[in-house]
């Protein structure tokens, strides 16, 4: 048995790949089109392991993803593949567009084909389970309640606009053509192999070089925060025993303001990593201009999850963040990496020789 993951060298995808190939046997085909998001020394580990199969491309190549399909016959499409930094999408939309929307609808009818012909029992089993975001309702007011399944969709990014556009096609792929497809929608993800454009990574990496920690506005916007692995657990979940059709919001209960999440940051900076002249990493905090359109507060309510599912989150905040940093710290070649560009010659050599 094979799925096909994509998007799988990023963050979450790389985390969900290491993640199952871990726990099963189940081969991944893994399809990545290797932006400067993708990253495959973030699967280094998986090297030889003839479980992992790498193929590099994009979801909307409909000729490849269709022999894909064909050559590996997966019982299932994991589809993280997306472009997914808010800021990038405000300096520039298009990306967003042609891959989070063009995107998933050439996977979607280059899935349905494979889907439709396939035997009744592998057809009644198959699954297309759409990763997606809490972005896609908009932003909360302080006392609002939390982000429930049944909320409007008011996305106010064009990250945001470019994902809820996803998840309805998503949707009408499922209502008009059949399509076995699954949603969850989840708060934002801190973990092992974020890269460090987005918050947390960001304030970890600035800190250790002695840059300033740039927090958008007043930086009392509210984030509800999950470590990586548990959206995995979620994933790994829905895709066994979702109901097909329905959309699940994935959380875990963890609402911060920006500006509490970088004292925490650097607290734990300061415990493990202490500067030599005894000074806070939190003085490096800089105010800086607030980010168009930003929206206030994101909170998820993920009890339908829990509830029909049996999901609950292993990791607390304090827990999660704490790993992160440690994980951060352990290793600095992937950031250094990451950031210098060195990983793209990796990949070229990992190509050659593969
Ligand atoms: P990421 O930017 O780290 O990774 C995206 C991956 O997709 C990269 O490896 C990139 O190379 C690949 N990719 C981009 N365009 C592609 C294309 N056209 N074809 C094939 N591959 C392509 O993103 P992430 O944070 O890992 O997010 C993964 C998914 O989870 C996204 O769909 C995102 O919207 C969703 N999500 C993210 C968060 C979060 O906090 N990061 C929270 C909820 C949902
Ligand atoms: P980010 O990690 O980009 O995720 P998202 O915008 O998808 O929620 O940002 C998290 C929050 O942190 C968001 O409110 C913007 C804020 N932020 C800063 O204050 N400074 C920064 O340098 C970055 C990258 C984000």
């Amino acid at each position: 048995m094979t799925i096909l993951v994509t998007g799988g060298a990023g963050f979450i995808g790389g985390n969900f790949v290491l993640d199952w190939l871990a726990k099963s046997e189940e081969a991944i085909v893994n399809l990545d089109k290797l932006t400067y998001a993708g990253n495959l020394e973030t699967l280094s580990s998986l090297e030889g392991n003839p479980s992992h199969i790498f193929v590099q491309g994009d979801i909307g190549d409909v000729a490849l993803v269709e022999r894909l399909l064909a050559e590996h016959k997966p019982r299932a499409v994991v589809n993280f593949a997306a472009e997914s930094h808010v800021d990038r999408s405000i300096h520039g939309p298009g990306d967003f567009i042609e891959t989070n929307i063009m995107g998933t609808f050439r996977l979607l009818e280059s899935v349905r084909g494979y889907w439709s012909a396939l035997p009744d029992a592998d057809k009644a089993a198959f699954r297309f389970l759409h990763v997606s975001t809490d972005e896609v309702y908009g932003s909360l007011a302080k006392d609002d309640p939390a982000f429930t399944e049944t909320n409007t969709y008011e996305p106010n990014s064009p990250y945001s606009a470019s994902k809820a556009a996803s998840d309805h096609l998503v949707r009408a792929w499922h209502h008009t053509y059949g399509l076995p497809v699954l949603t969850t929608n989840c708060s934002n993800n801190y973990g092992p192999y974020h890269f460090p454009e987005k918050l947390i990574p960001l304030m970890i990496v600035n800190a250790l070089a002695g840059k300033p920690l740039p927090v958008y506005g007043d930086g009392m916007q509210i984030r509800d925060w999950l470590y990586v692995k548990d959206h995995c657990s979620a994933i790994r979940r829905v895709l066994e025993a979702g109901r097909l059709g329905e959309t699940y919001n994935v959380g875990g209960w963890n609402e911060k303001p920006n500006i509490d999440i970088v004292h925490t940051v650097c607290k734990l900076l300061d415990e493990m990593r202490p500067k030599a002249d005894g000074s806070s990493y939190s003085t490096q905090i800089t105010y800086v201009t607030d980010r168009p359109g930003h929206d206030r507060r994101y909170a998820i309510d993920a009890r339908k999850l829990e509830k029909e599912l049996g999901w609950k989150p292993a990791e607390t905040f304090e827990t999660g963040i704490r790993k992160t940093v440690e994980w951060y710290l352990a290793n600095p070649t992937w950031v250094a990496n990451v950031q210098s560009g060195n990983y793209r010659e990796w990949v070229q050599k990992q190509y050659q020789a593969a």
